[in-house]
C-alpha cells in the first residue's frame, strides 16, 4: 500500500518478545558428556551457555510464550493477528504445520498460517515475508514466531555439534507503519544441503528401529565447510539489503548476527568493516539457537538500551540449506519500561541425559500430542 505521497507504507515490528527454558547446559555440563573442555569451546564459538527444554516444553510452548510477551508489548490482541508464520528447524511435529500447533496454542483458530523452513536463516525469511503480505494490504497484523527446540533433534554424544547448539524463542508483531522494513536480500545453495542435514526421521528414511539403533535423526555438520560459506554469504548478502534499502554500511546503526559463532560474527564484521561495539552479540550465554537466535539477540540490545528508536538495524543470518539472508530496517519500538525479570535457573544435565538414552520420555503418555485440550465447554458437554 502506498501513502498520499506515494511511498511505498512499510511494516513496521511494533512487538518483540522472546521465552527460554530455565535449564541451563554449561560447557562444565558438557565436560561430563564428551571428551571437551570449556577452553576449546569457548575459543572456538564463544559459547559459555545454553538452555535446554524441560520434558514437558516443545517449540511450541516456547513459540506461545514469546508470542503472547510480543503481543502484549504490541497491545495487540490475539485475534487481531491475521497472518501466523512460525520459522523453525524443530517442529513439534512433521505433521501439522508448526504454525498451526501454535494456533492452537495461542487459542486462535482463524488467521492464515504457515511455516517458513530456512535454517538459521529462517527469522529473515520470516520477516521479509510477512513484511511483503503486510506492506501490500493483504493482511493487518503479523506474528512471525523463530522457536526452536534443538536440543532433540542435537546427538549429546557428537562433540561436534552438540556444544553448539540450544533452545527458545522470539517473536515479533508487524503492522504498517510510518518507518520499518526497508529492503532484504535472501538466497539460498541446495548444492551444499549435506553439509548440515538430519539424514533420517523424515520421508526419505523414515524412523525404523535401524535408523534409531544407528542415531541418524540428529543433526550432523561439517562445521568447517558450513563456517567458510557463512561469512562469504553474510558479508555479501548483507552489502545487497544495504544498497537495496537506499543506504550505505557508514548508515547502518547496528547489526544483528545469527548467533552461530563467535568467530563467523567477528569475521562476518571485520568484511563489512563494522567495529565490534557495534555488533550485537549474545551467544555467549544462548549458543546456537538458530530462528531464535535474532530474535533474542535484538530482544536483549533493545531491553538494555543498545537499540533505541532511530537505530537503522542491519540483520544478517545462514543456516541449514544452505540458506541466507539480510534485512535492513528502521527500529521505532520504546524500550520497555520495566526490564524482564532474572528467572531462577536449574541444571539441564539430567534433561540432557535423558535425551541421551531417551529415557526422559519413558514414562510419558503421548496422548494428547499437544497440552491444549479442547476448550473446557466442549469437554464438559462430550461428558453429559
Ligand atoms: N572439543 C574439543 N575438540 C573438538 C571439539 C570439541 N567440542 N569438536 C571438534 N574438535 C576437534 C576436532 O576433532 C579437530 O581435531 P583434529 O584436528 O585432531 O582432527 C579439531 O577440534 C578442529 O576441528 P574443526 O571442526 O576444524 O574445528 P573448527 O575450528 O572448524 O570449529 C565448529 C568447529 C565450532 C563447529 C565450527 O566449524 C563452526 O562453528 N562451524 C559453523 C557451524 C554453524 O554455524 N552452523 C550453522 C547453522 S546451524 C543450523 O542451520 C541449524
Amino acid at each position: 500500500m502506498r501513502n498520499e505521497r506515494g511511498a511505498v507504507v512499510p511494516a513496521e515490528i511494533v512487538g518483540l518478545g522472546t521465552a527460554v527454558p530455565q535449564y541451563v547446559l554449561t560447557n562444565a555440563d558438557l565436560e561430563q558428556l564428551v571428551d571437551t573442555n570449556d577452553q576449546w569451546i569457548t575459543e572456538r564459538t564463544g559459547i559459555k551457555e545454553r538452555r535446554i527444554a524441560g520434558r514437558d516444553e516443545s517449540t511450541g510452548s516456547l513459540g506461545r510464550q514469546a508470542a503472547e510477551r510480543a503481543l502484549a508489548v504490541a497491545g495487540v490482541d490475539a485475534a487481531d493477528i491475521d497472518l501466523l508464520i512460525v520459522v523453525t528447524a524443530s517442529p513439534d511435529h512433521l505433521l501439522p504445520s508448526a504454525s498451526c500447533i501454535l494456533q492452537l496454542e495461542l487459542g486462535l483458530n482463524r488467521c492464515a498460517a504457515m511455516d517458513v523452513i530456512a535454517g538459521c536463516a529462517g527469522f529473515v525469511y520470516g520477516l521479509a515475508t510477512a513484511s511483503r503480505f503486510v506492506e501490500s494490504g493483504a493482511f493487518e497484523t503479523a506474528l512471525v514466531v523463530g522457536a526452536e527446540t534443538l536440543s532433540r533433534i542435537t546427538d549429546y554424544t557428537d562433540r561436534s555439534t552438540c556444544i553448539l547448539f540450544g533452545d527458545g524463542a522470539g517473536a515479533a508483531v508487524l503492522r504498517r507503519g510510518e518507518r520499518g522494513i526497508r529492503a532484504f536480500s535472501l538466497g539460498s545453495d541446495g548444492t551444499r544441503s549435506r553439509l548440515l542435514f538430519t539424514p533420517a526421521g523424515g520421508t526419505r528414511f523414515p524412523a525404523t528401529a535401524r535408523t534409531v539403533e544407528e542415531r541418524r535423526h540428529y543433526i550432523v555438520m561439517e562445521g568447517r565447510e558450513v563456517f567458510k560459506g557463512a561469512v562469504t554469504a553474510m558479508a555479501a548478502s548483507s552489502l545487497e539489503a544495504i544498497e537495496r534499502s537506499g543506504l550505505t554500511p557508514e548508515d547502518i546503526d547496528l547489526v544483528v548476527p545469527h548467533q552461530a559463532n563467535q568467530r563467523i560474527i567477528e569475521a562476518t564484521a571485520r568484511r563489512l568493516k563494522v567495529s565490534r561495539s557495534d555488533v550485537v552479540m549474545n551467544i555467549a550465554r544462548y549458543g546456537n539457537t538458530s530462528a531464535a537466535s535474532i530474535p533474542l539477540a535484538i530482544a536483549e540490545a533493545w531491553e538494555q538500551g543498545q537499540i533505541r528508536p532511530g537505530h537503522r538495524l542491519l540483520l544478517t543470518a545462514f543456516g541449514a540449506g544452505l540458506a541466507w539472508g539480510s534485512l535492513v530496517l528502521d527500529w521505532t519500538l520504546e524500550p520497555p519500561t520495566t526490564p524482564s525479570p532474572e528467572e531462577p535457573t536449574l541444571s539441564a544435565l539430567p534433561i540432557v541425559r535423558g535425551l541421551i538414552d531417551g529415557s526422559l520420555w519413558a514414562d510419558v503418555d503421548m496422548e494428547p500430542a499437544t497440552r491444549r485440550g479442547p476448550a473446557p465447554q466442549e469437554t464438559a458437554e462430550g461428558a453429559t
